[in-house]
């Protein structure tokens, strides 16, 4: 395929050595002309394992070359994949500036070429410039969205000093469009890069990139709180780490990591507290590790406040311990928002099948007598009993018996874990969704 790249650093440069030696003519443009001469030396224009190599090979087999004239590289090719820098603004905003420049330059070339382009989006940008980017080709080129051209959505996950190699072992390809001849253009582009390509919505591909470097952002700053604690307990924090992250079911794992409700239960909210109180005492600075509790009360509010917005009275709640499968009252999040709505004199009807008060003893008992005293008016032994009165239903805990009922549903839901997606008559609404 003939494949135009826009922006020739480190994204550019690499993906540029690396579609060529998977059998691709690549010309690649750039604003600074010593780039530009560099690529048409066969020289790269970063430092970067074995890229020297490659781009050298492929050089020699005419197979890339570069030039200053979006024009030229638009016309001879049949995608143009964007991998401009975007950098942030003083105020930390985005800037897309560059990303808006070589949209239109884009279509300004379009004017003159009567077959389809794609145009990838390679570089890091926030959910929402696919569109905008689709906006400024179609005005600049008079020519239409999915008909003439179509923009793809194509985050890199390439790491500096391994470029080469995670070019080619990507943890996964992902592709955000909307037009089915652009996506599989695109994915005869990655044909021969190990990895799975995912299909995902335009705005999904957008946010994953941020979704990441934050992440890894956190992990870094996770475990630099960790180290801190350790050293001035003389603990090797190297050693803790290290068995932490061996870990591979609940630690480095997809376990916690689906949007949804606070978390509760008698080990997280006591343990998280117990190392706060500690770094505390070693007189050491922790805002990771202090955000994370504050973080959590913010999601209880953010539930409280999705119930007080439909502004009825009556309100049902299925599940009531921190987990479905347990009968362990003692934090759970759902407790807390009860709790509120109660003082604030809303009618209240609870049903979790294994929650019977009786039953009850221990810390679990002294814990719920404590923060709802009246509980035992509000227990419905059917949930029928709470199904048939309620105005608005709210899902706490993930029971599958709460999956197959709410569909039929007249009145509002509001699913704090997802347990469904389905819409229901009444209205669906997800806490974080
Ligand atoms: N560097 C990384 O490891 C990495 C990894 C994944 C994603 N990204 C993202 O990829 C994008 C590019 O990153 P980079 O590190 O390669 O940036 P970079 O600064 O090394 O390269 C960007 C290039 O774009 C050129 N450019 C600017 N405007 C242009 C225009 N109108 N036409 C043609 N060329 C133009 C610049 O001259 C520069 O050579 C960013 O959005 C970045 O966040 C970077």
């Amino acid at each position: 395929m003939n494949i135009s790249i826009f922006g020739l650093g480190y994204v550019g440069c690499v993906g540029m050595g690396c579609l060529a030696s998977n059998g691709h003519e690549v010309i690649g443009v750039d604003v600074q002309q010593q780039k530009v001469d560099l690529i048409n030396q066969g020289r790269p224009t970063i430092v970067e394992k074995d890229i020297d190599q490659i781009l050298g090979e492929q050089f020699e087999k005419k197979k890339i070359s570069a030039t200053s004239h979006a024009l030229e590289a638009v016309l001879a090719t049949e995608v143009s994949i964007i991998c401009v820098g975007t950098p942030s603004t003083s105020r930390g905003h985005l800037n897309l500036e560059y990303i808006f420049q070589t949209a239109a330059q884009i279509g300004q070339a379009l004017k003159a070429k009567n077959t389809f382009h794609v145009v990838a989006i390679r570089s890091t940008v926030l959910p929402g410039t696919n569109d905008k980017v689709c906006a400024i080709i179609a005005q600049e080129s008079g020519k239409r969205r999915n008909v003439d051209f179509s923009v793809v959505s194509n985050p890199e996950f390439l790491r500096e000093g391994s470029a080469v190699e995670d070019y080619f072992n990507p943890p996964m390809t992902v592709l955000g469009g909307d037009n089915e001849k652009a996506l599989d253009i695109m994915s005869k582009l990655y044909t021969g890069i190990n990895g799975p390509v995912e299909f995902v919505d335009i705005q999904v591909a957008e946010t994953i990139k941020y979704v990441n470097n934050s992440f890894h952002a956190l992990k870094v700053a996770f475990a630099n709180e960790v180290g801190n604690i350790c050293k001035q307990l003389d603990i090797d924090s190297h050693e803790v780490m290290r068995l932490f992250c061996m870990d591979r079911q609940l630690n480095i794992s997809p376990v916690y990591f689906k949007p949804g409700f606070a978390y509760g239960g008698s080990c997280l909210p006591k343990d998280l507290k117990a190392l706060n109180t500690l770094a505390h005492d070693l007189y050491l600075e922790s805002p990771v590790l202090n955000a994370i509790d504050i973080s959590n009360e913010k999601q209880k509010n953010r539930a409280l406040d999705l119930i007080v917005q439909t502004q009825k009275r009556r309100i049902g709640i299925l599940g009531l311990s921190f987990k479905a499968g347990t009968d362990d009252l003692r934090n759970s999040p759902i407790v807390d928002v009860i709790e509120t709505l109660n003082g604030k004199g809303y009618e209240i009807r609870i049903y979790d099948r294994n929650v019977s008060l009786s039953r009850l003893v221990g810390k679990n008992k002294s814990f719920i007598e404590e923060k709802l005293p009246h509980l035992c008016n509000m227990m419905q032994g059917d949930i029928n009993r709470v199904l048939e009165w309620a105005e608005v239903i709210v899902i706490a805990n993930r029971d599958d018996m709460f999956q197959e009922i709410l569909p039929r549903r007249d009145q509002k839901i509001i699913d704090l874990v997802r347990i469904t997606r389905h819409e229901n008559k009444g209205g669906y609404e997800g806490i974080c969704w």
